[in-house]
Parts: structure tokens; sequence; C-alpha cells
């Protein structure tokens, strides 16, 4: 039997994992490993926080916290998401494990003493400004082979090469953003080129990898493979294991010794369940049996993994213990996926335009999640997360697709069976395809399956639910149970047959589900990956609504909360509403607003009844240069005899209005504090038409 050792790229803990990486490399990996699971075979799934490295130390720098403080919340943070989204690893460990230093450390030696590495004193970037060398992602510039701008000094996102500040053209600090200078520094090389011709036998025989890794790889081996230094100027990371003067306060490249982590993490899970020399089975040739070595990874991480990995695991030579001499097992496959955008652009950690797994999954079931990400999941090429699509495929296949049909069978067990699984009678040709396509579902899929092939192989599921409910439909089980009662026990024990195995053929892609249609069932044996068929009398739970309908309200409240930029492509309206609502609410006038109201001391020289509303007067106001006639409702605060002669604030500058017929030409000033009412006037005496401000 082959053993498998799976694993997912380990996320830097320097950020939390967005849906682009969960469509990369960790939900692919799950659904693999759950179906191996399914299927009996011997798999252990790996993975855990890489923590070195400038990724790290950049973020704490931009945070003002210290590299530790980082790792150590990421690392939870990033685990407690894997959980969410359900991705079953069987141990989720870390780089900062002792017995990781460890073994870094003597892969670094075993290649020293395998002639693989060379010291060399050569120019690093480093910056006057910082007083610092500034290693990979501390210097920003221009990509020497695609031209691309703003690349960062370990790798060109455009173009996928591995990089060197040094190489990049116009090159800036990353930090300050001043130009470098070149300082001389010590540092240890691997010489690639001297794995050159092995690495290119090895992928040219790798004819079962995908087309777009084995080419891109086969591509840059074609160019030659180049001395690249595997030591850093850090002041994080694990120190190069050498006593000599200029490796001090030096420490190992992390995309040395990261990869290394699947294998000290895989250690370390086994030494905690007290197996102590259990991992060799799944990292050594010939240790005992066939083996697998599977990286599920995004396609950034492609050159790392096809190309250096295998070169420290071949330049580490044997590994020997009292068993004997095992050489480490290259990888057998790394199935890299291709990038996720959201809604056509590319996500971006920096511009923030990025999926949150844990926040989506606060408003959204995991389930949901999967499905969607599964269905658009990017194999052969990039692919486009988009709301409206994923409102759409929940709700069509999701809900009235998979969920319809489940619910269908499941409430006519109970209708007119009382819950009991019926006998299955005689088989008519419709039923026999039934029970064929079942069978056949179950090698479809985990064809598919095997050969990386997700999306298809969830679109052979979901054809399964489909085609029972076309079968129900034909079948109408709602009208032969009047008259035929052994038929509509035969439709439905087919029904609950095809129920049973969506149960199965469901659970690597939508683990909740499959556990919720296996309660339902009312089964408690261990799910495998076969048709075993449920046997008449068997009795089964209640029917329960295993998926809602996403409506238009949640896909709103997530965008107002996360993504209001999108909130005027989906839901124009909202913004208007919101608009008007700030206008309202609108707590300041400006000064210039304020200015162009012109407010003047005015007397009232006359005062008349409106000859059409009881609570009007008609006041003209002397403005000292002209007399203005106001209609104000003061009949009921004052008598004509106490207005006359009184001083006033007059709006001067107000559009005149007719107030029941009388033009109105302004408006004086006057508190009311509900009760009373009282005109405001200067507390000393002033010229007519002075200018209140
Ligand atoms: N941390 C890397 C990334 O997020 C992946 C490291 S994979 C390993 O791109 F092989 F180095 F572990
Ligand atoms: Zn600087």
């Amino acid at each position: 039997m082959v053993r498998y050792m799976v694993t997912s790229a380990l996320p830097y803990a320097n950020g939390p994992i967005h849906v682009g990486h969960l469509a990369g490399a960790y939900l692919p990996a799950d659904i693999f490993v759950r179906y191996l699971k399914l299927k009996g075979e011997d798999v252990v799934y790996i993975c855990g926080t890489d923590e070195h490295g400038t990724p790290i130390t950049f973020r704490a720098l931009k945070e003002g916290k210290t590299p530790r403080e980082i790792v150590d919340y990421y690392h939870e943070q990033i685990k407690e998401t894997f959980g969410k989204a359900k991705i079953d690893f069987d141990f989720f460990g870390r780089t900062e494990f002792e017995v990781h230093y460890k073994l870094s450390q003597e892969f670094f030696l075993k290649l020293l003493e395998n002639g693989y590495l060379i010291k060399r004193v050569e120019k690093q970037a480093y910056c006057e400004h910082d007083k610092m060398f500034l290693p990979d992602r501390y210097v920003i510039g221009t990509c020497p082979y695609c031209g691309a701008e703003g690349q960062r000094g370990d790798q060109c996102e455009a173009c996928g090469r591995p990089l060197t500040p040094e190489l990049l053209i116009n090159p800036k600090c990353n930090i300050c953003g001043s130009s470098i200078t070149f300082k001389n520094s010590a540092h240890y090389y691997i010489k690639m080129q001297d794995f050159e011709e092995r690495i290119r036998k090895w992928i040219e025989g790798n004819s079962h990898w995908k087309p777009n890794v084995r080419n891109t790889v086969l591509g840059w081996i074609g160019e030659g493979l180049e001395e690249r230094a595997i030591t850093r100027d850090l002041n994080w990371g694990i120190p190069v294991p050498l006593e000599e003067e200029d490796m001090k306060g030096k420490v190992l490249y992390v995309w040395f010794e990261a990869p290394i982590g699947y294998i000290s993490i895989t250690i370390e899970y086994f030494k905690r369940l007290g197996k102590d020399e259990e991992w060799k089975k799944y990292w050594l040739n010939g240790y005992e049996g066939e083996l697998k070595v599977i990286h599920f990874i995004g396609k950034d991480n492609i050159p790392f993994h096809a190309i250096f990995w295998p070169a420290f695991l071949i330049g580490y030579g044997k590994y020997k213990d009292e068993k004997g001499e095992f050489k480490w097992a290259l990888p057998y496959d790394i199935p890299a996926n291709e990038y996720l955008n959201l809604e056509g652009r590319k996500i971006s950690t920096s511009r923030n335009w990025a999926i949150w797994v844990h926040e989506f999954l606060d408003e959204f079931p995991a389930d949901y999640l999967r499905y969607y990400l599964t269905a658009i999941m990017p194999e052969t090429r990039d692919a486009d997360f988009n709301f409206e699509d994923f409102q759409k495929k929940i709700n069509e296949e999701l809900v009235n697709n998979l969920g319809n049909f489940i619910h269908r069978a499941m409430t006519f067990v109970h209708r007119y069976f009382r819950g009991i699984v019926p006998d299955q009678g005689e088989l008519d040709e419709l039923d026999k395809e039934a029970l064929e396509k079942i069978e056949r579902a179950f090698g479809r899929v985990g064809e598919l399956l095997s050969a990386y092939q997700f999306k298809a192989a969830l679109k052979e599921v979901m054809d399964l639910a489909n085609f029972g409910n076309k079968y129900f439909d034909y079948k109408q089980p709602w009208k032969t149970a009047k008259e035929d009662k052994v038929r509509t026990g035969t439709t439905i024990n087919i029904s609950l047959q095809i129920v049973k195995a969506l149960g199965v053929l469901l659970g690597p892609f939508l683990p909740d589900a499959s556990d919720r249609i296996w309660n339902m069932l009312n089964l408690n044996e261990k799910k495998e990956w076969k048709f075993k068929p449920l046997e008449s009398g068997h009795k089964v739970n209640k029917a329960k609504i295993l998926f809602k309908k996403v409506d238009d309200e949640q896909i709103k409240n997530y965008l107002k909360k996360y993504f209001p930029a999108l909130l005027e492509k989906y839901f124009p309206e909202e913004l208007q509403k919101e608009e008007k609502t700030e206008e309202d609410e609108k707590m300041y006038v400006s000064f210039d607003d304020f200015a162009k109201i012109d407010l003047r001391v005015g007397k009232i020289v006359s005062v008349e009844d409106h000859p059409n509303a009881d609570k009007l007067y008609i006041l003209k106001v002397d403005l000292g240069s002209e007399i203005r006639q106001l209609v104000a409702g003061l009949k009921k605060y004052y008598t004509k005899e106490e207005l006359l002669g009184h001083y006033v604030v007059v709006i001067t500058n107000l559009e005149p209005k007719k107030l029941r017929g009388v033009e109105s030409q302004g408006m004086l000033l006057a508190a009311d504090d509900g009760e009373r009412v009282a005109i405001l006037v200067p507390d000393k005496e002033v010229k007519l038409g002075a200018k209140i401000h």
C-alpha cells in the first residue's frame, strides 16, 4: 500500500488567511486528504506557520511590534481560521519548534559537509538611513526579467521568478524609500548549478505533474541555475550553526528552512503521539513501503518547491539511523493552483482587497465557502470570486438542487413509511439506472480527485443530486402513493440510496453537510468510499433543512460591513439612502456658508394684521437704507403696541416668499422654547442696518 504525506504551504504568520490562500493550497489538499481517508488510505496531512524571514520582520516593523508578538498572534489566529473552514490537518505546527531549529541546522551542516555550500563575501543591499542590511522584502524595485515595477527583493509577483535585492533595477529601501547602497557581507551560497542536471531529469520524468507546474519549472531550469545565498543579515530566525566570526548574528534564509518545516512538524506530531520513529515512514524512501509526498501550494511557491527544495533534499545525502541509510523522498507531486482574483481585481493584502476567511465565516457557513471555492477553483487558470456568482451558485445549486432533493426524499419516507426505509421491490429500467449511477459516481469522482480535478469532481457529485431530482419527478411518488404502495416504496428506497451515496461523496467537499446527512439517515457506521446500500427496515431521523438561501439582505450587509466599495455595483440604491442620511445628519455648516447669510439690525416701524391669516402680522422694518416688509407669525405672542418701535435682527437676503398672498422679504430672528417666543435684539443701541457677524 502507498503511504501519503500531504502538505499545504506553510502560511507566513504575518497576517490572516484570505480566500485566495484557501482556494490555492488548503482547500484542495483538504478535499484530497479527506477523500484518501474515506478510501482507507494511510495519509498524514501536515501544515503549520512559517515564522521567520523578512515577511515577519517587515510586518513587525510596520505594526510597531516585535516579530515574536506577530508570529504568536498570527499562529493562533490562522490555526483558528483553518478550524472554522474545516481544514482538517492531522497536525498544524510552526517553524518555531525546537526540533525545527535542530533539523534546519542539520540540513545546513550536511549540505556544507557534502560540498554544496560556498562562503562568499559579496556586496549586499544596505540602507545608510536605516543603518541596516536590506535582505529580500526590504528592497523594492523593477524586476530585471519581466520589467514589472514595485517588486520586492525576494520574488517577482508578476513573473514568479525568485529575485535578490541586488538584481532589482532602480532599487529603493522599502522602509524609508531612499536609494540603497551596497556593503560587503559574508554569506553561504548553495551551488544550485551542481543540481541542475539531476533536477532537470527528475522533472522531465515527472510527466504526471500538472502542465502549468512542469512547464514553468523546466523553462526556468533551461535558463540555467545559479548560486543562491541561504543565509541572511537579519536578527530574527534560525542562527547559522557555525562558530565563524563573520556568521555572528546571521540566520538561515527563510526559504531554506521553511520547507524543512514539513518534516520537522511531522516529527513533532509523532513525538506528541509517543511514536518517535513513525515520521520516518512518511519521509524516507524505502524505510517502509512505497511513499508519496504531495505538496499543495499556490503558484508563487513553485520555484521553491520544485527546484530549491529538491536540491536541499538531495544535497543532504542519506539519512542514517540504526535501521540503515535512506534517501529523503523527493516530492511525488506539486499540484500548484493558479490565482484567485476578487471581483476582477488581483487580491492584495497591502491594498486591503481581500476576503479574509475568518470574517467571511462569521457571516456564512463553511460549507458555502468551500462549495463556491471548489466550484470556481483556479486549477488551470486564474479564477474570480464574485459575490453575485457566489449567491447564485449557493441558491441554485446547493439549495435548489442538492438540498431540495435530499429534503424531498427525507420528507417522503416519513410521510408514507413512518421513517422506515421501504423494500426495494421490483426494479424497472430507471431504478436500475439510478443504482448504476451511484456506483459509477464513486469511481468517477474518485478518479477526478486523484487527478486534482476538484471542480469536475464536485460537478459529478452535483450531477448525481440533479439526477435524483429528475428521478423523483419522473416517478411521482406523491401520485403512486395512492394506488401502488410497493412501487412508491421502491422509489423512496432508491431515492434514499442516492441520499446515502451523497452523504459519502460530499464528505471531502462539504464535511458539515455530509455529517448532517449521516445523522439524518441515523447511521453510525463509518463512512467509506464505496456504495453500501441502506438496508430496508432501517429507521431514519427527521428531515432537516440542509442549506438556506443566501438572500440579498445578507450580501448587502456583508458588503456594507466589509466591502463598501462594492455597494455601488450591487446595491446602488443603498448608497443613495446613505448619502441622504449623511446629508440630514450633517452637524457642521462651513464658515463660508454661514457668512453668506446677511443679518442686520432693524426697527419695526409699522404693524398690520394679515388680511387672510389670523396668526400673522405684516411688519415694516427700517434697515437704515431701506424699509422691508416681513410677514411673521407673532400674533399669539406680541400685541401690535409691543412690536411697534421694537428692535429686531433680520435675515435680509432670504429668498422672498409669499405667505397667504403677501410677500415677505426676509425673516426676523426669534427664540422659541415651545411655549414662548422672544424676539432677538442687540443689547445696546446700534445704527439701523448694522451688520451682524
Ligand atoms: N510562507 C510561504 C508563503 O506563504 C510558503 C512557505 S511553504 C514552505 O508563500 F515550504 F516553505 F514551507
Ligand atoms: Zn532605509
